[in-house]
């Protein structure tokens, strides 16, 4: 298989869907943007973050780049110094902050330039595989970018827009208690297959796995069961933010969490969230219990739903990311290939921040495990 296997990813939305989640999406961003408040555009350099200027800029550069640039910097672009400034691959993330980033009106014109003539394709309503293969590849990052300035919004303590609020509690779909379910022995169709639509080049290909017997949890952790392990701890390891979920923080006697910019007391049946792996495996240890796998949470979440209770959250497995056998990399190559370095960790599920058509089983998401700014959870087996 070659990079080509993009043209596999058939079939394609139609031009008029993909024009409505495009108008939406770029809504979220233009929103996120507009209702900055004036110098909070400035940010402190830290690794998790990226200036927002720059990271609208990129996700502008990005959909010029691949759906009217074919990926070549020898077509120009229309915005001088664009590839210098935004072509994530080339400028270093401390660069970002020292970069001569264009002023917000040069941006939003460059945004309205950019997607005004993907609508021009869109409502012509004849687009080709190729086209429509980048349009999506576009829009879907810049839906990854906007869930970035969630959790960006939610380390910088501001006011988040836009809905959902990060409440978590009123996401409970299945009201029933807390339990192990166990799961038999069993086949799996791990990743995606050919022709099956829109897929991200770490689900190729879809294989057959074998999944022994284990119990997993159908709830994620939550709060309460969280603070049970932090009370556990001595008092300086409790007062410490090491083992603390972030954003957390107690007063007297009470434990508040902070949503955006606002604390509030916690709400012990909610899932835990902003949990390190490292962390969750602490917690697992003193429970007697341990992560679920990728193949084990796969099994889950493709199992059905009235089964289990999703936490809106992305939850933490305890396997590396690592390619399927017989990966190759799509045009956008450092989408996956260069995260192949056995320090990431694969989680499966979705935020409250990801759009319903990237909440696909399939979908592997993947992060260094010390982080835990992102809207991140998890679920345990049973050892
Ligand atoms: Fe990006």
């Amino acid at each position: 298989m070659t990079q080509f296997d993009y043209l596999l990813y058939a079939p394609w939305l139609s031009p008029m869907n993909l024009l409505k989640d495009l108008e939406h999406s770029n809504h979220v961003t233009q929103t996120i943007i507009h209702k900055l408040d004036q110098g909070q555009e400035k940010i402190p350099l830290l690794p998790e973050l990226n200036p927002p200027y720059w990271e609208f800029g990129h996700l502008i550069w990005f959909h010029e780049f691949w759906v009217h640039r074919h990926g070549l910097e020898s077509n120009p672009s229309f915005l001088t110094q664009a590839d210098t400034l935004f072509n994530s691959s080339e400028i270093s993330h401390d660069d970002r902050w020292l970069a001569k980033i264009p002023t917000i009106d040069v941006l939003m014109n460059y945004f309205s330039d950019v997607m005004e003539r993907t609508f021009t394709i869109l409502r012509s309503g004849s687009v080709s595989s190729e086209q429509a293969y980048f349009i999506q590849l576009a829009l879907y990052h810049e839906d990854m970018h906007n869930e970035a300035f969630a959790y960006m919004w939610q380390s910088l303590g501001y006011t988040w827009p836009l809905e959902p609020s990060l409440r978590f509690i009123e996401d409970q779909e299945n009201n029933f208690e807390p339990r192990y379910i166990h799961i038999s022995e069993r086949k799996l169709l791990l990743g995606s297959a050919q022709n099956s639509g829109f897929i991200f080049d770490n689900e190729k290909w879809q294989h057959e796995v074998l999944v022994p017997e284990f119990s997993i949890s159908s709830h994620a952790v939550s709060n309460g069961e969280y603070l049970e392990f932090l009370k556990s701890l001595n008092n300086a390891e409790i007062s410490s933010t090491e083992h603390q979920p972030a954003y957390w923080k107690k007063e007297g006697d009470t434990w508040f969490e902070r949503f955006h910019e606002q604390w509030l007391a916690i709400d012990l049946k909610a899932p835990v969230r902003h949990i390190s792996a490292h962390n969750a495996e602490k917690y697992c240890l003193w429970r007697g219990v341990r992560l679920p796998t990728e193949n084990e949470l796969s099994v889950l979440m493709t199992s059905v739903s009235e089964h289990w209770q999703p936490s809106s959250l992305w939850e933490w497995t305890s396997s590396t990311f690592e390619p399927f056998e017989g990966f190759s990399p799509d045009p956008y190559q450092d989408y996956s290939a260069p995260w192949f370095d056995g320090k990431y960790r694969v989680l499966k599920g979705w935020s409250k921040f990801t759009p319903h058509y990237l909440r696909r089983p399939q979908f592997r998401n993947f992060y260094l495990p010390s982080r835990r700014d992102f809207f991140c959870g998890f679920r345990t087996c049973l050892a």
